[in-house]
């Protein structure tokens, strides 16, 4: 069966003030329900993961996952993020080393599915094509042209799914016009069932640097029986890139499955509201909140009191040490807020 990989690396810097460096989206409770994204993420499968994460969170997420029920499988633990494909690269060398045929299934950390069953169907129906050595990934039907995302043009039928024909990592908002309005093409939903073996030898052949550089942060790394800690030189030396832009886009060994499964990326405070349960007037509240003549807001007190009177179509999230105002239109924005923090130190 395949182990799942949780890629648990990203700062979620659109959820901010929520989600910070050292608690990103990931770690924290933000669907309203009683489990973390990482939680759900592993409940997902079901099966012990491994998980990749920065030095920083390895407790947490070691924890997390021991409440959730599933002991980790291992973690892997980066001194610093290069982006996904060091990190999967990582995890393929551990796993290709305990067994040559392993099959990995990525998934990202922070993702919302609500249908579980067909998550496990989509994987199962794809588990041949990965035994044939394909690279597997999940098409999702496009409802907008999202430039935050892959676009995949499913060639040939393939078994459960289709060759890739051609995979198009976060084109600019033109070119996902034009892939949307096609009908032709899917969102990658950034999920991959990988063959170790596949995946390592497309890597080699794509970007060798990163293998290179992995294989070296494994061999000078420590490890016991539960944590593989990369090595911070070589793994600090690598150049970050993504696995879509290394692998997924120049391979030839890429099949997509699509599946319907409420898939969300709930990158964005405007895209949680979205997946969230709305009262009558549109507003989505979380905590300590009152609103008054307030609609088609997100509104979240995690410590002070939050007042909102006659507001439209806003977010406003209130923790002890930070106001985030934003219009919803401009939420992506919220990134550059951190951005700026960062710069000023
Ligand atoms: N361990 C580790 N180290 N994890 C990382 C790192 C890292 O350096 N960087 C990102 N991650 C994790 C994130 O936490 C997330 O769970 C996952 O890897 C994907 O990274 P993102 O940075 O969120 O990628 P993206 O959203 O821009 O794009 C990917 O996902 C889209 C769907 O949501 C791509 O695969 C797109 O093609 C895809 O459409
Ligand atoms: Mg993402």
């Amino acid at each position: 069966a395949p182990v799942p990989v949780i890629l648990s690396g990203g700062a979620g810097t659109r959820l901010w003030p929520l989600s910070r460096e050292l608690m990103p989206k990931q770690l924290l409770r933000l669907a309203g329900g009683d489990q973390t994204l990482l939680q759900e993420t592993a409940l997902r499968l079901g099966t012990p993961p491994v998980v990749v994460c920065n030095h920083e969170h390895r407790f947490i997420v070691a924890e997390q996952l021991r409440e959730a029920g599933l002991e980790a499988r291992a973690v892997l633990i980066e001194p610093v993020g290069r982006n996904t494909a060091p990190a999967a690269a990582a995890a393929a060398l551990v796993l290709a080393e305990q067994d040559p045929d392993a099959l990995l299934l990525l998934m990202p950390s922070d993702h919302l599915v609500r249908d579980v069953a067909a998550f496990r169907a989509a994987v199962a129906a794809a588990e041949p094509l990965a035994r044939d050595g394909w690279m597997v990934t999940f098409g999702i039907r496009p409802t907008e042209p999202n430039t935050g995302y892959g676009y995949i043009r499913a060639g040939r039928p393939l078994g459960a799914g289709f060759v890739v024909e051609r995979f198009v990592e976060k084109p600019d908002l033109a070119t996902a016009e034009g892939f949307v309005a096609s009908g032709d093409y899917s969102w990658n939903a950034g999920i991959f069932l990988l063959p170790a073996r596949t995946f390592l030898a497309e890597l080699e052949r794509f970007d060798p640097a990163i293998l290179a550089g992995c294989r070296a942060a494994l061999a000078a790394g420590h490890s016991d029986l539960f944590f593989f800690r990369l090595d911070p030189e070589a793994f600090g030396a690598l150049a970050g890139r993504s696995i879509d832009h290394a692998v997924m886009e120049p391979s030839d060994r890429v099949a997509v499955v699509p599946v319907e499964m409420g898939w969300s990326d709930v990158g964005s405070w405007s895209a949680l509201a979205r997946e969230s349960v709305a009262d009558e007037a549109g507003n989505v509240v979380r905590g300590d909140v009152l609103a008054l003549d307030s609609e088609n807001c997100y509104l979240r007190g995690e410590g002070p009191l939050v007042a909102a009177v006659g507001l439209r179509d806003l977010v406003v999230v209130a923790t002890d040490d930070a106001v985030l105002v934003a219009d919803k239109a401009a939420d992506q924005q919220v990134k550059a807020v951190v951005e700026r923090l960062k710069a000023a130190g």
